[in-house]
């Protein structure tokens, strides 16, 4: 049975209220839209994928969506619907998906559900839940009465339906404020069977649905923690740069950058927990582009590929060593700078400092180390 799959991705997310459309949002690093064709792409049933909504705003946005089929989307969820619907004929499959893509999280057993059903024969299919708290119908803050929910359920995506019945349900039904597909498929008189749903497949409406989608996604990530340590010999007529902060003392640091040896050791704690080598693997020391580099962009850079593995930082801690200069009048600097390069928030990031006593070569003034521990969430 040749199945696609339709992605609707042309709304404005008015009730979420950012200026980016809610499908673009990065979900743990990930847009939301991305999330929901990879559930789609990646599923064996699924013959093709189709977006509907604004090819430049997904190109910008969800530059991994390029490749697919995208088609323009129209005023109403329905009419961007029986958009895509309508782009699909050329090439007609004989069952179509709808989906939100403000559904980032649909399992893959609720995917195989739907299109079980679609094998067996069923011509319209969507996945629902029964609903469990109690109903109240209210006007103006008061209750009028209690709704019976013998029987209700609340209804979720993808929608399977034989594409030929749901294209011409589109085509004919008059009604214009379907918010799904099923609607109209009743309306048109079919048979619509109900599988199981899945709570994990929320729809992000609101800002607290993004919150509580993103914990639903970082509980089943795995925590890894890697730790950094770097050493830079003290060097006169250099500024002193560390943790991203200029520090007034009469010696700088010696190094290849602005020897930034905080910032080297928390990059070196990322990439670690990342498993992706060290700070000079990515930016090899022997590159003349790196002299006198601002350290800023090798944490940038240490924090962009744990977006990029789709993961996200939970924290970090750096310990500086030294017997002067002091660093804790400077260590909330260092902790919100340190927070600001890694985009997280400065309550995750610990920056403090201890003496050696006087003992080696950090307690003879020569230089300054540092260690750092970063605990990073990954997929
Ligand atoms: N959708 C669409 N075209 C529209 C309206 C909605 O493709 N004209 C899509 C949305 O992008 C979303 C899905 O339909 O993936 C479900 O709609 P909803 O959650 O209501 O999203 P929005 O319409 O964007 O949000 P709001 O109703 O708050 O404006
Ligand atoms: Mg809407």
């Amino acid at each position: 049975m040749r199945i696609d799959a339709l992605i609707l991705a042309a709304g404005s997310g008015t009730r979420f209220g950012s200026a980016l459309p809610k499908q673009f949002l990065p979900l743990a690093g990930v847009a939301i839209l991305q999330r929901s064709v990879a559930a789609f792409a990646a599923h064996p049933r699924i013959r093709r994928v189709v977006v509907v909504g604004d090819a430049a705003a997904i190109r910008q946005h969800c530059p991994d969506v390029v490749g697919l089929p995208v088609v323009a989307g129209g005023a109403t969820r329905q009419a961007s619907a029986r958009a895509g619907l309508e782009a699909l004929a050329e090439d007609a499959p004989d069952a179509v998906l709808i989906h939100d893509a403000a559904r980032p999280l649909v399992p893959t057993h609720v995917i195989d559900s739907v299109c079980k059903a679609l094998a067996e024969g069923a011509e319209a299919v969507i996945p629902a839940l029964p609903v469990t708290d109690t109903l109240k119908a209210v006007r103006a803050g008061v209750v009028e009465r209690t709704v019976p929910r013998e029987g209700l359920h609340r209804v979720q995506t993808p929608q399977g339906f034989r594409y030929d019945a749901i294209l011409a349900a589109h085509r004919t039904v008059r009604a214009s404020d379907c918010t799904d597909d099923a609607g109209l498929a009743e309306a048109a008189g079919f048979t619509v069977r109900l599988v199981a749903g899945a709570e994990e497949n929320l729809k992000v409406t609101t800002r607290e649905d993004l919150a509580r989608a993103e914990a639903l996604l970082l509980g089943r990530f795995l925590p890894r923690v890697g730790t950094g340590f770097d050493v830079h010999r003290f060097s006169p007529g250099r500024p002193l740069m560390l943790c991203g902060v200029a520090v007034p003392h009469p010696l700088g640091l010696a190094g290849h950058s602005d020897a930034d040896v905080g910032i080297h050791a928390l990059c070196d704690a990322i990439y670690g927990a990342l498993g992706e080598g060290d700070i000079g693997t990515a930016f090899p020391p022997s590159d003349a582009r790196w002299r006198d580099a601002d350290s800023a962009m090798f944490l940038r850079h240490a924090a962009d590929r744990v977006a990029a593995r789709g993961g996200k930082i939970l924290h970090a801690d750096v310990t500086l060593i030294c017997e002067r200069p002091k660093i804790a009048p400077h260590a909330a600097a260092m902790r919100n700078r340190l927070a600001e390069l890694m985009g997280i928030e400065a309550a995750s990031v610990s920056v403090k400092a201890t003496t050696t006593e006087g003992l080696g070569f950090t307690g003879r003034g020569e230089g300054i180390a540092a260690q750092a521990v970063a605990t990073v969430l990954l997929p």
